[in-house]
């Protein structure tokens, strides 16, 4: 059996994030959120549960929360409830500064652009430029792909794909860096090398498996 690769073969251009659980921890909010949201419609939900939509869109999460509940709404009924959940969802990032960056992640963010490799933003939230903007990072990314652009969502590869045509670089140029097995998908999809963020057995996709930022080194690719 052949030994795989632990670089990509061909030399990056472009390392395109994810946001949620790579650059922050914002899944304590979306817990939240999604929680008070469950609680006034009587549905149960937990943090074993929230695991689960980690990288899934808004629309995805209330479908899967509902159908867990075994209830059921009509179209109209659904978006005033993820309407609910992101009023929620935006007062509590609204506290949000630098400190809620995570370890290594501001580092890792100015090692790329001190490398001469663009730095790409391809998150299924659609209150990531808020995000951003609270960290106080905008400036660090050359492109940060709009999600209403985007079709299909994760696990399918569009963002990536999208993230880097707009960076100006090939697909096997990139590196993705994702926390959820859904995005971890969606990169290899994508015909990029994949850096997990997490556990290696639920992104057993990924090329390689770091804990987190403060382990990635940009010269190690290069
Ligand atoms: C990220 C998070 C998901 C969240 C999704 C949409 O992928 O990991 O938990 O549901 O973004 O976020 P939004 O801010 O648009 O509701
Ligand atoms: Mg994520």
């Amino acid at each position: 059996m052949n030994t795989p690769p632990s670089k990509p073969l061909v030399p990056p251009r472009a390392v395109i994030f994810d946001l949620d659980g790579v650059i922050t921890d914002t899944a304590q909010y979306h817990f939240h959120a999604w929680q008070r949201l469950a609680i006034s419609l009587g549905l149960p939900f937990d943090e074993a549960f929230n695991e689960s939509l980690k990288g899934i869109d808004r629309m995805g999460s209330l479908d899967r929360i509902l159908a867990r509940g075994g209830k059921v709404y009509s179209p109209q009924q659904k978006l005033a409830l993820a309407r609910q959940k992101n009023e929620h969802y935006i007062e509590l990032i609204s506290t949000m500064d630098s400190a809620q960056l995570l370890p290594g992640a501001l580092q890792a963010l100015c090692a790329v652009r001190a490398a001469g490799l663009r730095i790409g933003l391809a998150s299924a939230s659609r209150n990531a430029a808020l995000v951003l903007t609270r960290l106080g990072i905008t400036r660090c990314f050359d492109h940060v792909v709009e999600v209403a652009e985007i079709e299909r969502p994760k696990p399918d590869p569009e963002i990536f794909l999208t993230a880097a045509q707009r960076l100006g670089v090939r697909p096997v140029q990139c590196i993705g860096v994702e926390d959820a097995a859904a995005g971890v998908a969606a990169i290899k999809g994508a015909g990029m090398w994949a850096v997990g963020i997490g556990d290696a057995e639920v992104l057993s996709h990924a090329d390689e498996v770091i804990s987190g930022l403060d382990q990635f080194d940009i010269q190690h690719y290069l």
